[in-house]
């Protein structure tokens, strides 16, 4: 079969590397791609949020299986019009992706199905939203209700930083994403992602992961979208993950099929557990970047065969070979990031990589220029390895990372550490 797949950054590259070995991939187009994806798949440039350019790019190569990568062309109806269209897709409709575009509709179905996760209020004015952080205190979590590139939340340890994250969000900061403010309980505990096939009836847990959000050694300084991560999650244990599935994401997903919005992909719970238990942070509508890169690491070939039970509504009889292994991926920045950083410098070595089932560098932000690759993004490399344990699999990440030669970029050393 012909499949296109949707976006350009590393997690769009490691689904592209286990989708092709599958022997079910004919011909693998990646809209836009970047210069790893380019190396297995064919790379096409066209506007992924608009509905009726993917359908006629469908159209004009045969397409059979469309997979949406990132949350934006989601939201935008990308998977409604390729559906439409008649395309087996991948993916929810911008009506299901409001658990991820809305932290509010979240919030909704969440009381909705009485799944655990912190308290909260919804405002459309500063004034009473100021009222009430004075009311409840620091530390508190102020949201943008939208999509807001991974900025819009604010975990205050002060009331002083919660009242300027509203003066921030309804003074525009965040554009139409801040024209409503959801404030939580600040929850404590440990962050794990669960990620949960579904086709809107059944569903099918893929696998656990535990990211690093903060860009220095030892979890300090600013956020970022995500500096490593590692598969399986040691915290998210079995007894944890079935309550979860229990407590939350069957209940969001019998609440999602009742309004008339199924939800159709992957459902990627972000947890925060204490005592036994998860409560939900957030839902995202799509794969985990960088947690793909590690999924798909562990899963292989057989990604596709899952991803195509979920697009045709056969979860029921799919399930997932599991080996008794561990995955990781370190992130290579570029120097700055998150801040300001250059674009452009030389990446040197790559070619003197291991690519096999336990190696594997996947490219978030790379271009190729001069038959160079070179970094064109603030996360660049994701350096992907699988191994009997985790320590194996770090050593082998950081082994294939002494290979890479770029002066710009940088990693964290200790990808990993809580559960090592
Ligand atoms: P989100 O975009 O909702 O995932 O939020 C980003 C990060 O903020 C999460 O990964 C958590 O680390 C943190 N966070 C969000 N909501 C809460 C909360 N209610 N309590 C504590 N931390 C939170
Ligand atoms: N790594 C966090 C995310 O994909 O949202």
């Amino acid at each position: 079969m012909n499949i296109l797949i949707l976006g350009s950054g590393g997690r769009e590259h490691a689904l592209a590397w286990a989708v092709k070995q599958n022997p079910k991939c004919d011909r693998l187009i990646v809209a836009p791609g970047n210069a790893g994806i380019a190396q297995l798949a064919e790379c096409a440039d066209f506007d992924i949020l608009d509905g009726a350019a993917v359908v006629d790019f469908c159209e004009d190569n045969a397409i059979s299986f469309v997979i949406v990568g990132p949350e934006a062309p989601l939201a935008a109806g990308v998977a409604d019009a390729t559906r439409a269209a008649g395309f087996l897709t991948f993916g929810p409709s911008a009506a299901a992706a409001r658990l991820e575009a809305s932290k509010a509709f979240t919030k909704e179905i969440c009381d909705a199905c009485a799944a655990p996760t912190a308290a909260y209020a919804r405002f459309t004015e500063a004034a009473p939203a100021r009222d009430y952080i004075r009311r409840i205190g620091a530390p508190i979590v102020v949201k943008a209700d939208g999509l807001a590139a991974g900025k819009g939340v604010i975990v205050a340890m002060t009331e002083g930083e919660a009242l300027d994250a509203i003066d921030d969000m309804f003074g525009g900061a965040f554009g139409g994403a801040g024209a409503e403010v959801v404030i939580e309980e600040f929850m404590t505990g440990e962050e794990a992602s669960f990620f949960v096939l579904t086709d809107g009836v059944n569903a099918l847990p893929i696998g656990t992961a535990q990211d690093h959000k903060r860009v220095g050694d030892g979890d300090t300084g600013p956020n970022t979208g995500g500096m490593g991560a590692y598969s399986p999650a040691p915290v998210l244990t079995d007894a944890i993950a079935d309550r979860a599935m229990r407590e939350i994401v069957l209940p969001t997903i019998r609440e999602m099929a009742r309004r008339g919005t199924p939800y159709q992909g992957v459902l990627y719970a972000g947890l925060m557990i204490k005592d036994g238990q998860g409560r939900l942070v957030e839902y995202n509508a799509r794969f985990g970047d960088p947690e793909t890169q590690v999924l798909m690491m562990r899963l292989g070939a057989q990604a596709l065969d899952l991803l195509l039970a979920c697009a045709e509504g056969r979860l029921a009889e799919a399930k997932v070979n599991w080996a008794d292994d561990h995955a990781i991926t370190v992130v290579m920045a570029a120097k700055g990031y998150p801040g300001d950083y250059q674009k452009g410098s030389a990446i040197h070595g790559l070619h003197r990589l291991p690519e096999d089932s336990r190696h594997m560098c996947f490219h978030a932000g790379t271009a190729e220029k001069d038959g160079q690759i070179v970094a064109n993004g603030g996360r660049v490399l994701n350096v992907t390895a699988r191994g009997d344990t985790l320590a194996d699999a770090r050593n082998r990440a950081y082994a294939m990372i002494d290979h890479i030669n770029w002066p710009e970029g940088f990693c964290r050393s200790d990808i990993g550490w809580r559960a090592l």
